[in-house]
């Protein structure tokens, strides 16, 4: 798509207005007090602050000329309708279905999918009030004092993410994540657990990720160590889209929480893999988390281009990345609460946008989705930011905070808030060789641009509405760079690759065939 839009007007008109803006100084810009009024928005009673960008309301109406001219309006209606925009795999992309009201229709193959949507809801409802009241008992008829959610990716990372953000409302039993194929992983939390007051989550949309089986696999025989498969059912339940893959492995259909092909594993944590955010903070909770990615979802169709949080998110990205050709972004929220977000959110933007040829599978001669990192401030700024104050490479950062903390502690807070501040100012403004009494070492260039975004608290509704803002974020960049942002190619050779070699590894079959470094590399890992 990009290629045509290259030669666009719009695209165009921002390459001149770039090299206009080459003079821009954020430092003389920022001395205007009508900037933060005219480059700042609010949505979901979020405010995003964009007045510390290389951006002025010129460069807003162009890059909403380009978003138009991409037919990003044209997508997000076919997106929201169920319309198969996820091209490669024939599916539509409708993890907003996950949140929108009962009296919504969204009809896919015919079918109005809203109904299932909110009989999912029910039966998370039930089975959440079943176990923090203890009315649902593990085999010796104990209370669940401990869950494990068994995924990986975007079966793990999302409600890994917000459990441990919403950790202020978490009154129930204890949620644990675990994900990596290394048996340290499982076996470390395991050995804190008793089977008996212990539930499994099965969390995996294709049930077939050989991660997750694997560790599920352990967790069925820790329990057999001590029950027997009678108590399979009151230890184990699954999230998935397979119901075949869940019975196999013993599962009964009854313990299944299902959804649908249509979410994205990376989108999915609205679905029935929610199902320990619901456990960890309760249902009403959950609803709450929904409601407020309901309300981003309504702001993304609904707000003018100009106000359009998630839009200005993306397109923002694109002109960093395209037309200033920084490569990276960087994630800060400063609220440890936050601390596996840009974990998330590096899977929902590099494995949605990390792709170098298009929707037509044509290879592309522009640069696409950059790399996402990150970690909370204050930690961060005694690691990596000297790098983002000092280096010579520029890497846009998204500050996040919390108005409200949900501790007393003013004194901390007031210093959390002085550091978000202080961050993006240096960044904004740097420091003159003057100002640093003319030690070289000391000056800051100035111009690295930021987003600041404020949530009034950290509560559920907010949460959602901000992660539904990157989701949509992502979207739009995929859309502009014409990507298909809901299929994921390059994870797949790693999966196909590692299965001989595991045969080898087991002696199933003869080292041969590989490569001389992969050959040599299985001698030495080869267990003797
Ligand atoms: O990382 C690749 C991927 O396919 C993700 O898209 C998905 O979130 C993850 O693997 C786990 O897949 P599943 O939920 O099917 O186990």
């Amino acid at each position: 798509m990009m290629t045509q839009l290259t030669n666009h007007p719009a695209w165009k008109a921002l390459n001149d207005h770039h090299h206009e803006m080459r003079d821009l100084s954020l430092r003389e810009e920022l001395a205007h007090e009508g900037r933060f009024s005219d480059l700042s928005r609010v949505a979901c009673g979020i405010l995003f602050d964009f007045s510390k960008h290389l951006a002025n309301k010129e460069t807003i109406n162009l890059l909403v000329d380009l978003a138009h001219a991409a037919k990003v309006d044209e997508m997000r209606a076919k997106m929201f309708a169920g319309v198969k925009i996820n091209n490669t795999e024939d599916r539509a992309v409708l993890h907003t279905a996950c949140r929108a009201p009962e009296t919504a229709e969204v009809v896919v193959d015919d079918e109005n999918i809203i109904p299932f949507v909110h009989q999912v809801l029910s039966q998370m409802e039930d089975f959440t009030h079943a176990v923090r009241s203890g009315e649902h008992k593990g085999y010796t008829d104990e209370a669940i004092t401990d869950v494990v959610n068994i995924g990986i990716g975007g079966s793990d990372l999302g409600p890994r993410f917000v459990v441990e953000a919403l950790q202020e409302d978490g009154s129930g039993p204890k949620v644990h994540f675990v994900s990596n194929v290394d048996g340290q992983d499982i076996a470390s939390v395991l050995k804190k657990l008793k089977p008996e007051t212990t539930l499994f989550v099965i969390a995996s949309k294709t049930f077939a990720t050989e991660e997750t089986m694997l560790n599920a696999q352990m967790a069925k025989d820790w329990l057999l160590k001590s029950a027997t498969t009678d108590a399979i059912p009151k230890h184990f339940v699954a999230l998935s889209t397979n119901a075949k893959g869940v019975k196999d492995f013993g599962i009964s259909l009854s313990n299944m929480f299902p959804f649908r092909d249509w979410v994205g594993g990376r989108y999915s944590l609205w679905s029935a893999i929610g199902l320990s955010i619901s456990l960890a903070v309760g249902f009403d909770n959950f609803r709450k988390l929904l409601d407020g990615a309901h309300d981003m979802d309504q702001h993304f169709q609904n707000a003018e281009p100009k106000d359009n949080v998630p839009l200005l998110m993306g397109m923002l990205g694109v002109w960093y990345r395209n037309f200033y050709n920084y490569s990276a972004h960087l994630l800060l929220p400063y609220d440890v609460r936050m601390d596996k977000m840009a974990k998330f959110i590096q899977q929902m933007d590099m494995e949605s946008n990390g792709k170098a040829v298009d929707r037509e599978g044509h290879h592309m001669s522009y640069a696409t989705g950059p790399l996402i990192f990150g970690e909370p401030g204050t930690d961060s700024q005694h690691s990596f930011m000297q790098w983002v104050h000092q280096s010579a490479d520029v890497v846009p950062v998204d500050f996040m905070i919390c108005k409200e903390p949900h501790h007393a502690l003013a004194a901390n807070h007031a210093s959390l808030c002085a550091n978000f501040l202080a961050q993006s100012r240096a960044l904004a403004l740097g420091q003159t060789l003057e100002e640093a009494k003319g030690d070289p070492s000391r000056v800051f260039t100035g111009n690295r641009p930021s987003t600041s975004i404020v949530l009034p608290k950290l509560s559920p509704y907010h949460l959602g509405a901000l992660i539904a803002a990157y989701e949509h974020k992502v979207f739009v960049q995929g859309v502009v760079w014409g990507v298909n942002s809901f299929d994921q190619p390059g994870v797949e050779l790693g999966k196909k690759l590692a299965k001989p070699i595991k045969e080898i590894l087991e002696g199933r079959t003869p080292n041969a065939g590989m490569d001389s470094s992969t050959s040599h590399l299985i001698n030495v890992l080869m267990p003797r």
